[in-house]
C-alpha cells in the first residue's frame, strides 16, 4: 500500500530509520500516519479534541511552524528490568492556528527505534485558557482485521480476562465478555481498554497505549468496526464531561509500539521514555520489596478482614471492646507474628497485614463515607507490639489502606494516616479502591480520580512511603517521575482464581498489555492451587502448575513481589521455595528469549549488581516444548543452574504438585530443552561459580 502525501506533508524517520511519521493538514484537518520498514501500521488518522461550550479543535488549522529535532539520552531507572535505558527519538512538533478563533495547539511526535509517541499541547495564549473538553478525538486507524487481545471498555475495572478475536469479532464477542465486579461501568460494544495488543495477519505486532497520564483522564478506544479505526474514548467524570484543562497544559502521550518479534514489545521503554525524570532528589528510600502476608487467608475465605459479624458499625461509635469477635479474624497480632517470623526466617523485606484496623464490617456495597480512619485498629492487634516484634526480627510492615472507594474521605485522613505508618515502622502502603466512588458518579479512571492517585503517589513521597495501588488507573510508566509508584493492580490479579478462576494463558498476555504501563502486584507463589483444601465451601482452583507459580516472579516483571500463599504450604515444599528466596527482584539486563502472546513466554534477567541470572517461562493450557539457549552468559564464566520444571506427568488440572529439581552446570554454550506441561512452565536459577569445588558431582547440561 502507498501512502498518498499531500504537498503540506511533514514526515520524520525513527533514528535508526526504521520508523516513518508522517503528518499533514487534510482540508485544515489534522492526519497522521506511521509506517515500519514501509509497513503501513496506522494508515491515515485524524487528530483533534471535541470541545464543550466553545469550537472544537478538530479542523480550521494552517500550519504556523513546524520544528524538527533529535534527542539521545541514557538514564538509570531507581529499580527496573534493565540498568541502562536508551531514550532516542526524532521529534517534529507542529504548531497549528485555529484562524477563526485565534487559537493554537501544538501536535508533539517522537519517533522511536520501536515506534511512536504523540500529545497534544495547549501554549499559553489569550483565546484558549480555560476548557472542558467533550470527547479526544483521536484515531489509530488499522490496516486491516487484525487479532486483538483486548478486554472491555469500563471506566471501574480492568479485573478481565482476555480475548482473543479478530477486531470484527469484538462486537459480538463483548456482551460475554463483560462480567461483575464491584464497580463496573462498561460504554460500548466495541470499546476496549488499553494496552492493547494487536497482531497483523503478516505476524506484526501492535501495542497502542498511553504514557503520562497526569491530570487527564484515562483513555480507552472505540472501534468503527467497519472502517477499523480506533477513536480515543476518555473516561467521563459524574456530569459527563472528560477533562477540565488550563494552558498551558499538554495531555498524555499516545503510544503505538510495533515490531515483527513479539519479544521487542515487551522490551520496548517507550512508555517509560515518555515519562519525565525522575522528581526527587533523593531516591535512597526506594527500595525494591519481596514480602508475605496476611492476605491470602482473607481472599480464599478462611479468615476475614472483620473482627465482628455485625452487619454494621460506625467508626467512634461501635465500641469494639465490647463487641463478640467472630473467631474469623485474620489480622490478630498471634497470627501476624506467625508471619513476622516465616519472612525474617526466609529473608522477606516485608510483612502486610489486611483487615487491622476498623471499619471492614461495612467495607463493601454500602456507598459509605466514613468507612475508615486508617488509624484505629481492632482490639486484637497490638500496633505497638507489632511495631516492636518486626523491627526485633529486621522485617518491615507493609500498611493496607482500603478506602472502599471513598476517596473523599481518604484524602482527609491521609497525612494523620501516613505519619501512622512512619511512627509505627511502615515504609510501603497497600491502597485500594474497591467499589463505587465516592463523591458518588466519580469513575476509577476519571481525571478527578487520576489526579487523586498522582496525590496519593506524591504524598506519599513526603513521607518516603513507597506505594502500591489496587484498582487505580493503570500505570502508563509514571513510576519513571515517582518511583515511589512502585507496583499497581490494576488488571486481573491471582486473586481471581481463588474467586471464581483464570485461563492458564493470563500470564501470556499480561506482559504484552497491562505491563507495558508498569509492574503489577500479581501475587504469585501459590503452591496449594486446590482452593477447597483451605476452604471447603469453594471449589475454585488457580490454573497453573506449582513449578510456573516460579516463574512467574521472572515473567510478571515487579519491583514488587508478594509470596501469596500460606507459610504453611511453602513448609510443605521448602525445596521448590528456595526459588522464591533465592529470586532477584531488581535487574541489570533483561532478554526475552521466547514469547507468543496467548501461548508462552521465556524471559532471562540478570539479577541487579550480581552475575546471576535467572530464567522464568509461563505456558498457556497447552503442553510445550521450551528451547532456549544460555548464550546471555557471560562465555568466560561458569554457573550453577537449578532448573525447577513440571515433572513429565504434571498438568494444572490434574497434578498441578508435580515438580522436579536439577542442578546441572551451564555456560554460554549450553542448551535446554524443557517440557512445560499444560498451564505449566519452568523457572532456572543461574548462580556464577565462584570456587571450582562448587561443581564437584554435577553434570554439564
Ligand atoms: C482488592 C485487592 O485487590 C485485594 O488484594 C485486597 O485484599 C482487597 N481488595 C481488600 O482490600
Ligand atoms: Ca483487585
Amino acid at each position: 500500500m502507498l501512502f498518498t502525501l499531500g504537498l503540506s506533508a511533514q514526515s520524520i524517520k525513527s533514528p535508526n530509520g526504521n520508523f516513518n511519521l508522517t503528518f499533514e493538514l487534510k482540508d485544515g484537518v489534522p492526519v497522521y500516519q506511521l509506517s515500519m520498514g514501509g509497513e503501513p501500521i496506522v494508515k491515515e488518522s485524524k487528530l483533534g479534541l471535541e470541545l464543550k461550550d466553545t469550537p472544537s479543535l478538530l479542523g480550521g488549522f494552517t500550519i504556523e511552524n513546524t520544528e524538527e529535532s533529535t534527542f539521545d539520552e541514557t538514564w538509570q531507572p531507581v529499580w527496573g528490568e534493565v540498568k541502562d535505558i536508551r531514550n532516542h527519538y526524532n521529534e517534529l512538533a507542529v504548531t497549528l492556528n485555529q484562524k477563526e478563533t485565534a487559537r493554537k495547539m501544538i501536535i508533539r511526535f517522537r519517533v522511536f527505534d520501536d515506534g511512536l509517541g504523540f500529545r497534544y499541547e495547549f501554549p499559553e495564549q489569550d483565546n484558549l485558557i480555560y476548557f472542558v473538553i467533550k470527547e479526544e478525538r483521536t484515531q489509530f486507524a488499522m490496516t486491516g482485521d487484525h487479532t486483538a487481545y483486548w478486554i472491555p471498555g469500563d471506566f471501574d475495572t480492568q479485573e478481565y480476562e482476555y480475548n482473543t478475536s479478530k477486531m470484527s469479532e469484538i462486537r459480538a464477542l463483548m456482551a460475554g465478555a463483560m462480567r461483575g465486579n464491584a464497580s463496573t461501568t462498561t460504554f460500548s460494544d466495541t470499546g476496549v481498554q488499553t494496552s492493547l495488543l494487536l497482531k497483523t495477519d503478516n505476524g506484526t505486532f501492535i501495542n497502542l497505549h498511553e504514557a503520562a497520564l497526569i491530570e487527564y483522564s484515562c483513555m480507552h478506544l472505540e472501534l468503527d468496526d467497519e472502517n477499523m479505526i480506533f477513536e480515543s474514548y476518555l473516561t467521563p467524570d459524574a456530569v459527563g464531561n472528560k477533562g477540565y484543562m488550563q494552558a498551558p497544559r499538554v495531555t498524555p502521550w499516545r503510544t503505538v509500539i510495533a515490531s515483527k518479534n513479539a519479544g521487542d514489545i515487551l522490551m520496548s521503554h517507550i512508555t517509560l521514555n515518555l515519562n519525565e525524570p525522575c522528581a526527587y532528589d533523593d531516591t535512597s528510600w526506594i527500595k525494591p520489596v519481596k514480602y508475605v502476608g496476611v492476605w491470602w487467608e482473607m481472599i480464599t475465605g478462611k479468615s476475614d478482614w472483620a473482627y465482628t459479624s455485625l452487619p454494621a458499625v460506625q467508626l467512634g461509635k461501635t465500641d469494639f471492646s465490647e463487641t463478640t469477635p467472630s473467631g474469623r479474624h485474620g489480622a490478630t497480632t498471634e497470627n501476624v507474628k506467625r508471619y513476622i517470623d516465616f519472612a525474617a526466617e526466609h529473608g522477606f523485606d516485608a510483612v502486610l497485614v489486611e483487615g487491622w484496623n476498623e471499619g471492614w464490617e461495612d467495607w463493601i456495597g454500602k456507598s459509605k463515607d466514613y468507612v475508615f480512619d486508617f488509624l484505629t485498629p481492632y482490639p486484637d492487634f497490638d500496633v505497638d507490639e507489632v511495631r516492636e516484634y518486626a523491627k526485633a526480627k529486621g522485617v518491615k510492615m507493609m500498611m493496607h489502606h482500603e478506602t472502599s472507594g471513598a476517596v473523599r474521605n481518604y484524602e482527609r485522613h491521609m497525612d494523620k494516616a501516613y505519619q501512622f505508618m512512619v511512627d509505627n515502622g511502615y515504609n510501603s502502603v497497600k491502597s485500594g479502591y474497591v467499589g463505587n466512588i465516592i463523591p458518588r458518579g466519580e469513575h476509577h479512571y476519571g481525571q478527578w480520580l487520576v489526579n487523586h492517585y498522582q496525590y496519593a503517589v506524591e504524598k506519599a513521597a513526603e513521607y518516603k512511603i513507597m506505594v502500591n495501588a489496587h484498582e487505580a488507573v493503570r500505570p502508563t510508566g509514571l513510576s519513571r517521575t515517582y518511583p515511589n509508584l512502585i507496583a499497581n493492580e490494576s488488571a486481573r490479579g491471582t486473586e481471581y482464581e481463588a474467586f471464581v478462576g483464570t485461563k492458564a494463558e493470563h500470564t501470556t498476555i499480561l506482559p504484552f498489555t497491562r505491563l507495558i504501563g508498569g509492574p503489577m502486584d500479581y501475587t504469585p507463589g501459590i503452591f496449594q492451587t486446590d482452593i477447597s483444601k483451605i476452604n471447603p465451601d469453594r471449589d475454585t482452583f488457580v490454573h497453573t502448575t506449582l513449578a510456573r507459580q516460579l516463574a512467574l516472579y521472572v515473567t510478571m516483571y515487579s519491583p514488587l513481589q508478594m509470596a501469596a500463599d500460606l507459610p504453611e504450604h511453602y513448609e510443605q515444599h521448602m525445596d521448590a521455595f528456595q526459588f522464591i528466596k533465592d529470586v532477584a527482584i531488581d535487574w541489570d539486563d533483561t532478554k526475552v528469549l521466547e514469547a507468543e502472546p496467548g501461548d508462552f513466554i521465556t524471559y532471562a534477567r540478570k539479577a541487579k549488581g550480581t552475575e546471576n541470572w535467572f530464567v522464568g517461562r509461563t505456558n498457556d493450557e497447552i503442553g510445550r516444548t521450551s528451547k532456549i539457549k544460555f548464550d546471555f552468559l557471560d562465555a568466560d564464566k561458569k554457573y550453577i543452574a537449578t532448573i525447577y520444571s513440571d515433572a513429565k506427568d504434571a498438568h494444572y488440572e490434574t497434578n498441578p504438585q508435580a515438580y522436579e529439581i536439577k542442578k546441572v552446570i551451564v555456560t554460554s554454550k549450553s542448551k535446554l530443552s524443557q517440557y512445560c506441561a499444560p498451564g505449566g512452565g519452568y523457572a532456572i536459577s543461574i548462580m556464577e561459580v565462584k570456587d571450582k569445588s562448587e561443581l564437584k558431582g554435577l553434570k554439564r547440561l
